[in-house]
């Protein structure tokens, strides 16, 4: 019987995480202060930030060092598998060969906390108390509150309004972890007022999320903010994924040809590829890396690549990405970790050069594959998830179309238990498809901030 999971000791665990800063094919856009105009510098980050993750922001080194009890924390759920879905691929009548790595098995049932436990202990051993986010689909806010109380530190989630409401056991699953949580746009903050002062029923959105918990943060001495995902310390957390997965496909003898993730902020699919980055660009290896991303919220596929904050409200530095306004707030579509205004700048960069191709997909096809894959491969998955799985699917079918024996790996970052309203939603017939139009695009790139 072929190997149906590829599975890593806990001695096999990468020690050390992969920065690609150095290897992209230019120099990334530094984030700048949108007071000064200047590139911004390690004190300007430090209101929010520990030392230690403002440094891997800005590092130039290749390989930088897992801490001990970072690498302890990781091994209650990693080194994660890597499975062939021969199921799905006997289904399709494919001659690709599929495989995922399952990111779904850590104990929040996503990849976020590969990034969540390391920030907790960059912080705690600075001396920080209380760590503040936001949150979307629920995944981050799970996985910082299981990561706060592994370091014993406090934890705020600022969780977008619509998904409070869709998702009320990833607030229990916060709490019990520990944390407290708010419905966002909120009451405790300047940047949640001033949004309810002028839209009273906000469903919220990541961006109005983020500004609360950075103000929350900055405005509170033993605090420090935590995002989880844009930034290049976490993409860099990240790549324990990639660099698994490559342990694993050497142990079966296979060289990928398609690399596929899901891109909300870009953490999980950049965690996943970037590792192969050198073997692509310096190597000259004929991989792919496909991003796919939802039609409602299309940052990669319609954005402009320009600064803009990373928040609604303006706090943040300005970042080089593809954006769609930092004012523009998505749709209430159910990947609810999908629905933010920009991207990595890393991931964004590698897509203006052409090394990354992005693709979109609507709301209800990706539910379609997210069913097919729950009845081949077993996993609900994540509608996040989804995303990837429909552009797996699509790659598939081409390969059944041209004869092509070809491998696809995709990220499976996170499985869709707490994600059942929307499945209900899709079998009742209840989802909308959002593409959204032009004008709407067009309007919420007018309100880009100038940089000189
Ligand atoms: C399961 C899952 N996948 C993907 C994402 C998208 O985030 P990122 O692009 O940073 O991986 C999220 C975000 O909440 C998520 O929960």
């Amino acid at each position: 019987m072929d190997d149906k999971k590829i599975l890593l000791s806990e001695k096999d665990m990468p020690k050390k995480w992969y920065n690609v800063l150095p290897d992209l094919p230019e120099e990334l856009p530094p984030p700048i202060n949108p007071a000064t105009g200047k590139p911004v510098t390690p004190e300007d980050l430090l209101p929010i930030f520990p030392r230690g993750l403002i440094e891997q922001e800005m590092s130039p080194e290749r390989w930088i060092e897992i801490p001990d009890d970072v690498l302890r924390a990781y091994s209650l759920w990693r080194p994660t598998p890597l499975v062939r879905a021969k199921a799905l691929e006997e289904y399709l009548g494919t001659p690709a060969r599929i495989y995922y790595k399952n990111e779904s098995v850590s104990p929040p049932g996503s990849h976020k906390p590969n990034t969540a436990v390391a920030q907790a202990y960059y912080n705690k051993v600075e001396g920080v108390r209380r760590l503040t986010t936001e949150t979307g689909a629920g995944q981050w806010g799970s996985a910082l509150s299981f990561a706060c109380n592994l370091f014993d530190l406090k934890c705020t989630i600022y969780m977008v309004r619509i998904s409070f409401e869709q998702k009320p056991y990833r607030k229990s699953l916060m709490q019990a972890w520990g944390a407290e949580v708010f419905p966002s746009p909120t009451d405790r903050t300047e940047a949640g007022r001033k949004i309810r002062a002028s839209d009273p029923d906000s469903p919220g959105s990541l961006g109005i999320a983020i500004s609360e918990a950075v103000e929350d943060a900055a405005t509170h001495e033993d605090t420090k903010y935590s995002l989880g995902s844009v930034l290049n310390h976490v993409l860099l957390h990240q790549t324990v994924v990639g660099l698994e997965t490559k342990e694993q496909l050497a142990l079966v003898d296979e060289e990928p040809d398609v690399l596929i993730g899901c891109v909300g902020g870009g953490s999980n699919f950049a965690g996943f590829f970037l590792p192969f980055v050198p073997d692509k660009l310096k190597d000259g290896k004929d991989i792919r890396f496909v991003a796919a991303e939802p039609t409602s919220c299309p940052t990669l596929t319609k954005g402009l690549y320009a600064y803009d904050f990373g928040d609604t409200v303006g706090l943040t530095p300005l970042l080089k990405m593809y954006t769609l306004g930092h004012n523009f707030v998505p749709p209430k579509i159910h990947a609810g970790g999908l629905r933010y205004h920009g991207d990595a700048p890393v991931l964004c960069l590698l897509v203006k050069k052409g090394v990354v191709e992005a693709v979109a997909y609507r709301q209800n096809a990706v539910f379609e594959a997210a069913v097919t894959f729950a009845r081949t491969e077993g996993i609900v998955p994540a509608p996040e998830t989804a995303h990837a799985i429909e552009a797996v699917i699509d790659e598939a079918l081409k390969c059944k179309e041209t004869g092509q024996e070809r491998t696809i790996v995709f990220n499976f970052s996170g499985h869709g238990h707490f994600d059942m309203s929307a499945y209900d939603q899709y079998f009742s017939g209840k989802l909308p498809d959002y593409e959204l139009p032009e004008e709407e695009i067009k309007r919420a790139l007018g309100e880009l901030p100038t940089v000189e």
